[in-house]
């Protein structure tokens, strides 16, 4: 019996859907429980690559895949993946939030309003998750049963003129053959022995709540939501697996104290292919922040970090890592604080990576002493072992310490 989260450390696409796909092999089924197509899941298998939105990422294995009730479903898109990907099995949720037409509508509509946009991805989930908790969204039960979503007073206080008669028709036969119980399947299969994998999407500074709020998305992100998002016990997860990358992205606005612009940013963009696996934006980047990751560590009880990405340094003449925030000139490693205050990030200067052959250094199992002088840093600054090193995008670039 083993049920692991892996979750995000920083603003996203951190590299879950690479982690996912290499541990799966050691679960018998796969679960999303936050989030919905916003997420972008990359997983590269013998330079094919494959992007889960909704699905998770464990798809390519075989495994037995849900779809929880935390997750905001957005039907077409659901069924487009669906068959893309040709899941073996796939089971969704009745009580999970559909995304209609309305939202995505309003989604737009409520960044053009904004007088700073978010820089959503547009896919409706701010509108589904509120108009959730408005108690006007329909459920994957209800479009299942063909029950159109009709907020008509909602719809003309927005000045939407979207109609929705016969909407729910196109996906009923659809959610009607994929729905059941996820919670209580969950459970079934884990005291019959079988070890479940819990996909995060998003990142733990994305988190509504924990995050760079307003600058977030609408769902939480940290592992804890397993236990409302997909209705699995709490006290039966025992293992949190942070992804993290070497250096720190962003895609959308907020707060990011270890931005870089210029050439450095360039290159490392360039390298990391920094692009929004979803919307295809060009990620902001920067420096690692330990401060941020510690904090993202604490909040979801990470046992083992991922960390990911570190090809992406190597041939930079330097590499910084933001240790501390000064407030005030005084050092800490409070990043809460910064969620109201302007911290200046106090950086360590490691040795800069070499240009290196990756796939004969994981082969062997010898990275570079710069490398491991970065895991050490890591390990130091956030208490917790790290237990996988990525250096590519394809499942065998990656090697367990
Ligand atoms: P996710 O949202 O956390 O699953 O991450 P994304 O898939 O959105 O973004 C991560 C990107 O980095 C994807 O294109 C991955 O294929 C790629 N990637 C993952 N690990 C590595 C790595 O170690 N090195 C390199 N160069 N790319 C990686
Ligand atoms: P994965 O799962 C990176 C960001 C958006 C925007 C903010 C709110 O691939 O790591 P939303 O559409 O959710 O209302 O947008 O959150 N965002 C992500 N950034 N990775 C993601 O998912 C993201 N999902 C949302 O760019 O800043
Ligand atoms: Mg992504």
């Amino acid at each position: 019996m083993k049920a692991t989260v892996v979750v995000g450390l920083q603003w996203g696409d951190e590299g879950k859907g690479k982690v996912v796909d290499y541990i799966s092999d050691q679960y018998d089924a796969a679960v999303r429980f936050n989030g919905g197509a916003n997420a972008g899941h990359t997983v590269v298998l013998n330079g094919k690559k494959t992007v889960f939105h909704l699905i998770p990422s464990a798809a390519l294995r075989g495994k037995l895949l849900f779809i929880g009730p935390g997750v905001a479903v957005d039907p077409q898109r659901l069924i487009d993946e669906y068959n893309e990907v040709k899941p073996g099995h796939l089971l969704v949720d009745p009580r999970a939030t559909v995304t209609t037409p309305f939202d995505i509508w309003l989604d737009g509509k409520l960044e053009e309003l904004r007088g700073s946009r978010i820089g959503t991805t547009g896919r409706g989930i701010g509108p589904t998750y509120a108009n959730r908790l408005y108690r006007v969204s329909p459920r994957v039960c209800d479009v299942a049963m063909g029950k159109d979503p009709d907020f008509g007073p909602l719809y003309s206080a927005f000045g939407y003129s979207g109609d929705l008669n016969g909407w729910s028709k196109m996906y009923s036969e659809f959610l009607r053959q994929h729905m059941g119980d996820v919670s209580q399947e969950l459970l079934s299969l884990y005291e019959s022995g079988k070890a479940l994998l819990f996909e995060s999407a998003q990142g733990t500074l994305l988190d509504p709540i924990y995050g760079t709020y307003p600058f977030v998305t609408s769902s939480n992100t940290i592992a804890p939501y397993v236990s409302i998002g997909a209705g699995f016990p709490f006290n039966k997860v025992d293992d949190v697996v942070g992804v993290m990358k070497a250096y720190q992205t962003r895609v959308g606005a907020g707060p990011f104290f270890t931005e870089l612009s210029g050439p450095m940013a360039d290159r490392i963009r360039a390298r990391g292919n920094e692009y929004g696996s979803t919307t295809g934006r060009p990620r902001r980047v920067g420096w690692l922040d330990l401060v941020s990751v510690r904090y993202a560590v604490r909040l979801n009880g990470v046992t083992r970090i991922a960390l990911m990405k570190l090809d992406v340094l190597s041939g930079l003449e330097r590499l910084l890592v933001a240790v501390r925030y000064r407030y005030n000139g005084k050092a800490t490693v409070d990043f809460a604080r910064s969620l109201y205050e302007q911290p200046e990030p106090e950086y360590a200067e490691l040795d800069p990576m070499p240009e290196t052959d990756w796939a004969s250094a994981i082969r062997s199992g010898r990275l570079p002493r710069e490398a491991l002088g970065l895991v050490e840093l890591v390990e130091r600054e956030t208490g917790v072992k790290v237990w996988l090193v990525s250096a590519g995008q394809e499942r065998a670039m990656s090697v367990e310490m």
